[in-house]
């Protein structure tokens, strides 16, 4: 008899975030970059999953998101589709490969829907970002905003720092979200930016603030997963809330792993495979004529 099919949890809709704003049901959406950390987050029950650039910082080694490709974080995105049932899975166009043309950014948008499984991309920035969004709409992929602070523009906004802290760059901010939403955007990330700004924002929009050190008045939250579960060595920044302290308990790991094996400790029995005495002898009969 076969096994049972699994069953599938219903994977988040589009719909489904528009209702929850409505509703006041927070979205929950946190960043993934690889296959366990995806069955973990979806077992978690989050909403959302980003494979953001952030991958470039966090797991890649990079000092900034500028360098990573997209052949890189195609690698990662394919990781976490394989790891995810339920949650929408977004992928971050990196820097450089959506800028130059609506063309440049349709193309790079259909590889990661069509290569890396995503079902929606993310870029930074209104301007001729929110016209590329809007070419990447029409092209029938759904496109996430991300406003404040863009750190592929870090450089450009005087480094990684709160955005929005004044009334002429707050405002620029939120018309910057406006405009994503009117190219077609379905939720747009404010990172880095005054709540009261935030809020304002989530007011004049109809679509979903997703916020990341904006507050809570926002229509939902996104962290970095290696910044919430304590992954990073570094201190991180101001709006993230640690809920564990995963690198001292892989330190502690291997740690103990080494020194076990400097001890003679492991391995033990437990972890050899047998072979019986009359094989044993039959080998030592064939390497004794080598
Ligand atoms: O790349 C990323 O992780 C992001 C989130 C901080 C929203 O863009």
């Amino acid at each position: 008899m076969s096994a049972p099919p699994r069953t599938r949890a219903a994977q988040v809709r589009l719909t489904d975030l528009a209702a929850w704003k409505a509703e006041g049901r927070p979205i929950v959406m946190i960043t993934a970059y690889d296959h366990p950390s995806a069955e973990v987050v979806d077992g978690a029950g989050v909403d959302i999953v980003l494979v953001g650039d952030s991958a470039a910082n966090v797991v890649l080694g990079y000092d900034s998101t500028v360098p990573v490709t997209t052949d890189e974080l195609l690698v990662l995105v394919r990781a976490v589709r394989r790891g995810l049932q339920r949650p929408l899975l977004v992928a971050d166009l990196p820097f450089g490969s959506y800028e130059v043309s609506d063309e440049q950014a349709v193309a790079t948008a259909v590889r990661f829907v069509k290569e890396g499984g995503a079902s929606a991309v993310k870029l930074e920035r209104g301007g001729t970002s929110a016209r590329r969004a809007a070419a990447i709409v029409a092209a029938g992929i759904p496109v996430m905003g991300h406003v404040g602070l863009t750190p592929q523009t870090a450089t450009a906004l005087g480094g990684y720092r709160a955005q929005g802290r004044q009334g002429a760059q707050a405002a620029d901010i939120v018309t910057q979200a406006l405009d994503l939403q009117d190219a077609g955007c379905f939720a747009i990330v404010a990172e880095a930016v005054p709540a009261p700004v935030a809020a304002h924002m989530q007011e004049l929009l109809d679509v979903p603030v997703i916020g990341i050190g904006a507050g809570a008045d926002v229509a939902g939250q996104v962290l970095v997963l290696h910044d919430l579960a304590g992954m990073l060595g570094e201190k991180p920044p101001k709006f993230v809330q640690r809920y564990g302290h995963l690198r001292e308990s892989l330190c502690r790991a291997v740690t103990a792993y080494a020194d076990e094996v400097r001890t003679h400790r492991f391995p033990t029995e437990a972890h050899t495979y047998p072979i019986s005495d009359e094989e044993l002898a039959a080998f030592r009969e064939l390497v004794r004529s080598k």
